[in-house]
């Protein structure tokens, strides 16, 4: 795996996933060397501010290559905060302010020689209300490779996009229409296509079944399963058994209230297995929360 996210720090910099061999050993033989974080992301110590409040603190986990790892806990726990920290979309909030440590294949994420962009092609993001843009299917699908310079067959790669997210059959016949014509369902599927265009290795979904039907989220359920042989996903939901169905680990975490009652920050409580966490966690907040007790 490279580590192509970096940029050469000059106009030069490929931008198209090619390795940049400098930078890359320079990083390969820092303190931050792969080998000593063995998860595809490592999180260590990490902690999020908006402005001066601490939204959460202190979380250190890691994230398995080709699995599923699900983020639960209640509402405010600051599970959509640890998302965005995976691929940078933090950077877009000007009050946010990530401390502690990224490792994604053992480079620092925030690393200053980082390329945001870069980071966001490879880690793909998918929200809780489709968003596809206001254009048609295939454009919605073309998009983003085409922003990103793609000289292949434009063709094969929306097709092969749209089978993988097990949508191509459904709309074969109606690329040209627009995108917001399709269900609810369909659309999540067209923004899942969306992002596998772009060829990621991660994709984040945050509560992506919460607007569906329980068909639509049985659709997205399996289409998991399906893309986990070849991406990595982390999938926040307020839905237990989702969760128990769908991940192979599963965070949770819950919201800590200061001594004035008045500010609270987010913690990780427990990481394990899902079955874990499911059937016998070792944290008796942990289970509380997925049995119901709390939340
Ligand atoms: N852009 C922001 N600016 C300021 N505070 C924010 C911002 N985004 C989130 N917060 C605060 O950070 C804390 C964690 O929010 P976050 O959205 O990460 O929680 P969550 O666990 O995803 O909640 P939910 O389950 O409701 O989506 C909350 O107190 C929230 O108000
Ligand atoms: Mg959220």
């Amino acid at each position: 795996m490279d580590v192509a996210i970096l940029h050469a720090g000059d106009a030069r910099a490929p931008r198209d996933g090619a390795i940049v061999p400098n930078m890359t050993a320079a990083v390969r033989s820092s303190e931050a060397a792969p080998s000593a974080y063995p998860g595809l992301f490592d999180i260590g110590d990490l902690s999020v501010y908006y402005g001066s409040f601490r939204a959460i603190r202190n979380v250190s986990l890691s994230i398995a290559e080709h699995e599923i790892t699900a983020f639960i806990g209640p509402s405010g726990c600051g599970k959509t905060t640890l998302l965005r920290c995976l691929n940078r979309m933090n950077d877009l909030i000007e009050t946010a302010r990530v401390e502690g440590r990224v490792m994604y294949h053992g480079v620092d994420l925030y690393d200053r020689r980082v390329d945001p962009v870069e980071v966001r092609r490879r880690i793909g993001m998918v929200f809780q209300k489709p968003n596809p843009f206001p254009k048609s299917i295939y454009e919605n699908v073309s998009f983003g490779p085409k922003i990103a310079g793609f000289k292949g067959d434009m063709h094969d790669l929306v097709e092969r996009s749209l089978r993988k997210a097990a949508l191509w059959d459904e709309v074969k016949d109606r690329l040209k229409e627009s995108a917001w014509g399709l269900s609810g369902g369909q659309q999540q599927r067209l923004c899942i296509a969306r992002c596998i265009a772009v060829e990621p290795d991660v994709i984040l979904m945050d509560e992506p079944c919460s607007a569906l039907d329980p068909i639509a989220t049985g659709r997205i359920e399996d289409l998991m399963q399906d893309l986990k042989d070849e991406y990595t996903i982390v999938i926040v939901t307020h839905n237990m058994q989702q969760a128990a169905r769908v991940s192979d680990r599963t965070a949770f975490f819950t919201a800590e209230v200061n001594e004035a009652q008045d500010r609270r920050t987010g913690i990780l409580v427990e990481f394990d297995k899902t079955e874990q966490i499911f059937t016998n966690p070792s944290d008796e907040r942990t289970e509380n929360y997925v049995t119901g007790r709390f939340g």
